[in-house]
């Protein structure tokens, strides 16, 4: 079954030929067809172009005047498998805690352990499926999630299984990393090695048999895990098959960076605390830098220095670290605001980060992210805009049209 999108304002993010990222200077360059149609052929995107060599043929058609039509957002960063929510720590924070005060009271990452711990899978299931649903009504159309809350054997597997049953089921692309290194549990505060041998020893061996993950991430910062319990995890997963996708230097100059360098990690993630080293040690490598605009904002942290980054030519995704501690979001426009805002990132620049760089941090650069032939038809209509800059602008309006993913229009 084909669907023909016509007379599009503008199609944003063309390409003939798919690149992997775009990275320094080329990032404020934005590829746009105007006046365009977009031809989908069940699941993928088959053609597009000008108006003017539009397809003839009995195909179902939606008009899209004064629209412009984007290949869906990729949120390369998420935790959205938990169970309930954290209000009451938001209230301590605005009372004057720190998150790493919060995580040294128990709080933080193992309240939400704690809580997960007595939470059925189906309940869990559910819970993450508003989730979606409602990052499918922001836009989005592929999600990484994380696992990390279960934190011993049997939860953490928990976990991982409702993400691939939410692979299974719905219809945005999701990839699965499995953070076992997300905490210290209480029990193992002292003999944190030893906790990060049950993650080599007991957890990754059955994550890996079950096909549970697709990545393994670890929480390497200041209070957490070090650069050489990251280097352990590292080292072992990629022997299973397993790249890295790090959680670094929020909290300090932790090392997470060069670590997840030294071993070819997909993605580095946070990245408030980037210096000349971290710098040169991205430079040339494959890792993506990855901000998350969303926990910064919520935790009133410094900003990661984006335009250092840009200017020393290296890429920038964003992504939105949906959690319920430091991120209780998955508006991936706010992001591209909080981009714009806090961080001085031009419209084009944030656009490039959600879409294209955000689909090479989950490794799907080459089923999304762009409009692309053969590309999966993962894209939304907006409402009649009357600019792309309107977008971050319009902090808190809806833009959204149609929901367009696998093809197939989705009901918001
Ligand atoms: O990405 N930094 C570590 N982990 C999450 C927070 C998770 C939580 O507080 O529940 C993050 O911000
Ligand atoms: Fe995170």
């Amino acid at each position: 079954m084909k669907l023909l999108i016509k007379n599009i304002a503008k199609l944003i993010q063309t390409e003939e030929t798919p690149r992997s990222w775009v990275a320094g200077k080329d990032m404020d360059q934005l590829p746009i067809l105007e006046n365009a149609y977009l031809l989908i052929n069940n699941d993928l995107i088959e053609d597009f172009g000008p108006m003017s060599q539009c397809p003839k043929g009995d195909f179902e058609s939606i008009d899209a005047i004064g629209k412009f039509v984007f290949p869906s957002f990729c949120d390369s960063h998420t935790h959205i498998v938990y169970a309930g929510s954290r209000e009451i720590e938001y209230v301590d924070k605005i009372k004057g805690l720190s998150y790493e005060e919060i995580a040294e009271k128990g709080g933080g990452i193992l309240n939400s352990a704690k809580l997960l711990a007595q939470t059925s899978e189906d309940d869990l299931y559910n819970q993450a499926l508003t989730r979606v649903n409602e990052m499918i009504s922001f836009g989005t159309g592929a999600i990484e999630i994380k696992s990390g809350y279960g934190l011993d054997v049997e939860n953490e597997l928990k976990m991982l299984r409702v993400i691939k049953r939410l692979k299974e089921h719905v219809p945005v692309i999701i990839k699965s990393t499995f953070l076992g290194a997300h905490s210290i549990p209480m029990e193992y505060r002292g003999r944190q090695s030893e906790f990060v041998d049950l993650i080599i020893n007991e957890m990754l061996p059955q994550v890996v048999a079950g096909d549970l993950a697709d990545y393994v991430d670890v929480f390497c910062d200041k209070g957490f895990f070090t650069v050489e319990d990251t280097e352990r995890i590292l080292m072992a997963s990629m022997k299973l098959g397993l790249q890295g996708k790090i959680h670094a230097n929020e909290l300090d100059y932790s090392g997470g960076v060069q670590a997840g360098v030294k071993y070819n990690a997909r993605s580095v993630d946070h990245l408030e605390f980037i210096g000349k080293e971290e710098i040169a040690s991205l430079k040339g490598s494959e890792t993506m830098p990855t901000i998350l605009p969303g926990a910064a904002f919520f935790l009133n942290m410094v900003c990661s220095p984006v335009r250092e980054m840009m200017n020393a030519g290296l890429p920038i995704a964003l992504a939105s670290d949906y959690n319920p501690g430091s991120s209780p979001s998955g508006n991936m426009k706010f992001v591209i605001s909080l981009a714009c805002i806090n961080y001085k990132m031009t419209p084009n620049e944030a656009i490039n980060a959600t879409t294209l760089n955000s689909a090479y941090a989950m490794g799907i650069e080459n089923e999304a992210g762009s409009i692309a032939r053969g590309k999966k038809a993962n894209v939304f209509i907006t409402k009649e805009i009357p600019s792309i800059e309107y977008i971050p602008y319009a902090y808190t309006s809806n833009i959204m049209d149609t929901i367009i993913l696998n093809g197939k229009v989705i009901n918001i």
